[in-house]
């Protein structure tokens, strides 16, 4: 196996703090590193971008998942491109980073099983809406039935993105410093912030 090229200190430095503030996130409700904007390509071209929750997060192959409704507007926008990008802003640690990458949907049973079994009960009924999400409605309310016949799980998706690049915004008052990571090759360059 060859060996992953040398970052300068600085970078390490600044990638760890990302890596922590990021590998944090999913176990912390109150990280803010735990509700990025995904953003996608709509079906007509043009930018989207909405919040999800961070639910798993691996800081080694910088690799994420997310939940979503299967009938969601996101979810037909990555079938036809699937590439995504999930932005991060920590105000605390001033620190913004920008995951470009592609968005996977789980289609193994298995695993969609495993992860609905072990979500809050208050979750669930998120999935149950009788119209998909997004569908135009004359009261608010309307369409979610909390006695609905479905579990939700039929509408329950599981989405893996992987980052492909690692974009680190840190603001400082000593100087803002930007750094990107090539994921597969592990190595990176200082950009003009
Ligand atoms: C704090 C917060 C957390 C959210 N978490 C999720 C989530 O985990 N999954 C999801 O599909 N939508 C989540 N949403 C709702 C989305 O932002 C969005 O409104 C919804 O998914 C419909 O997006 P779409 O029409 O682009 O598919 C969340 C919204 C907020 C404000």
């Amino acid at each position: 196996m060859s060996e992953r090229p040398e970052l300068d200190p600085g970078a390490h430095a600044l990638i760890s703090r990302a890596s922590e503030l990021f590998s944090a996130a999913p176990g912390n409700p109150q990280s803010p590193f735990r509700y990025p904007v995904l953003a996608t390509i709509g079906r007509d071209g043009s930018p989207n971008g909405r919040i999800l929750v961070l639910r798993t997060a691996d800081p080694m192959a910088w690799q994420v998942t997310l939940h979503s409704d299967s009938r969601a507007e996101k979810v037909s926008e990555l079938a036809g491109n699937d590439a995504a990008m999930l932005v991060f802003y920590d105000h605390e640690a001033s620190l913004q980073l920008r995951l470009k990458g592609a968005i996977d949907r789980s289609t193994d049973s298995a695993v969609r099983e495993a992860i609905w079994a072990e979500l809050p009960a208050s979750n669930r009924p998120n999935y149950r809406a009788s119209l998909p999400t997004g569908s135009p409605i004359s009261a608010a309310g309307d369409g979610i039935d909390p006695a609905a016949a479905q579990s939700g799980y039929e509408n329950f998706d599981v989405l893996t993105f992987s980052a492909k690049t690692v974009d680190i915004l840190q603001l400082s008052r000593n100087g803002n410093r930007r750094y990107r990571l090539d994921v597969a090759l592990g190595t990176g360059s200082w950009l003009v912030p």
